[in-house]
């Protein structure tokens, strides 16, 4: 099987675990974050960079690439690894989302969703068996299932007629996906309702995917929910098998997701707030851009170790965003990732030592428990 996942440690209380998740490009310690690489690039983060940072696996989006430069333009060029020099694992979304959120400019029917591109206009069509012949040309390590994200609030009419849809779309996913180098995740869906979520995961896990994802979850529901429908349908899934909640990236949600036995995790969040002048530090969020830090000559994070910390002081990543200069926005999300590779490193680790029960206490304490 081309991505396999080893189990290694659960902890005795929660249902947190630790793992190692083996693909074609490289074995991935777990639990882990996914920088987003949208256009085949980490918005201004080199492939160097980000080994650096100790990223083992990004994520692309199939909607994107498809859209611009073309799938076809990316298998002459080799495969999206080759295109983009980056040379450890990569999983691409499957359009799902993206389309679902372009509102107006999509019509979904049985056979899949026409839309209209948010770049020229352009009509398009995706199926799920042009989603998998897109995704492999791209040639990434994991590839999505095409679903139906739904929105929220949505009725439970409408989450059944949609969650049975998504299972019929990952059958002829299934059926269309020929490379047994890249491995084909389900994704759960169900809306806010615990009996429709453990429908959809009772639908595909008799699919025997090699790994499943949560879908349709932070999409402006509050936590308290995101986090019943987590505990509705996690114990539902394969115990061998890697789990990836999709669209997920804040430190309250990484930990709260960890703790109930989720995987993987990516989001725009952190990437997205940096270019945005905000950064990521264990006391909450810090948007260097303000007054404030005008003549701070401190660090972004004192104590943090990563490059921009090393280096460069508040007041003069201050300067460059607000004179909007690319290397403060680089500066930036050097860090905010690097702060999530740590972090996601100190929960596996406290997984493995028996401590994750007291950095979840400790977390807490600190921030509270985010439940509205
Ligand atoms: N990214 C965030 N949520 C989702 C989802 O429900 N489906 C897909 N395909 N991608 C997502
Ligand atoms: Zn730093």
């Amino acid at each position: 099987m081309a991505v396999t996942y080893t189990l290694i440690k659960e902890c005795p209380t929660t249902g947190a675990r630790a793992g190692i998740l083996h693909t074609p490009h490289g074995d991935v310690p777990t639990p882990v974050f996914m920088p987003v690489g949208t256009q085949a690039t980490v918005k201004t983060m080199s492939p160097e960079e980000l080994k650096e940072i100790g990223a083992g696996i990004i994520l692309s989006n199939t909607y994107h690439l498809y859209l611009r430069p073309g799938h076809e333009l990316i298998r002459e060029a080799g495969g999206l690894h080759k295109f983009m020099n980056w040379d450890r694992a990569i999983l691409t979304d499957s359009g799902g989302f993206q389309v679902f959120s372009l509102g107006d400019l999509r019509k979904i029917k049985e056979e899949g969703v026409t839309f209209r591109s948010h770049i020229d206009g352009s009509e398009h069509f995706l199926s799920p068996e042009k989603v998998m012949e897109i995704q492999e040309a791209l040639g990434s390590d994991i590839i999505m299932a095409f679903d139906e994200c739904a929105p929220y609030p949505a009725d439970r009419e409408y989450i059944k007629n949609s969650l049975e849809r998504t299972t019929r779309w990952a059958e002829r996913c299934k059926k269309a996906h020929t490379r047994q180098d890249q491995a084909l995740f389900g994704i759960v869906q169900g809306g806010m309702y615990a009996d429709l979520r453990q429908e959809s995961a009772r639908q595909l896990v008799p699919m025997d995917f090699p790994g499943y994802a949560v879908g349709g979850l932070s999409v402006g529901e509050p936590a308290h929910l995101m986090y019943e429908m987590l505990e509705a349908t996690v114990p539902l899934l394969p115990q061998n098998k890697p789990r990836y909640l999709m669209g997920v990236g804040t430190a309250d949600y990484l930990i709260e997701g960890v703790s109930r036995g989720i995987d993987m995790f990516d989001c725009v969040l952190p990437t997205r707030i940096a270019r945005n002048g905000t950064v990521m530090t264990r006391d909450g969020y810090l948007t260097v851009r303000n007054a404030p830090y005008a003549k701070d000559f401190r660090p972004l994070e004192e104590g943090c170790e990563c490059y921009a910390c090393r280096n460069y002081t508040r007041a003069y990543i201050r300067h460059l965003i607000k004179t909007n200069e690319i290397f403060g926005f680089r500066l930036t999300t050097y860090h905010n990732l690097y702060v999530l590779a740590h972090f996601m490193a100190k929960l596996r680790e406290s997984i493995l030592n028996g401590t994750f029960p007291d950095v979840y206490q400790e977390f807490t304490a600190r921030f509270g428990r985010k439940k509205e």
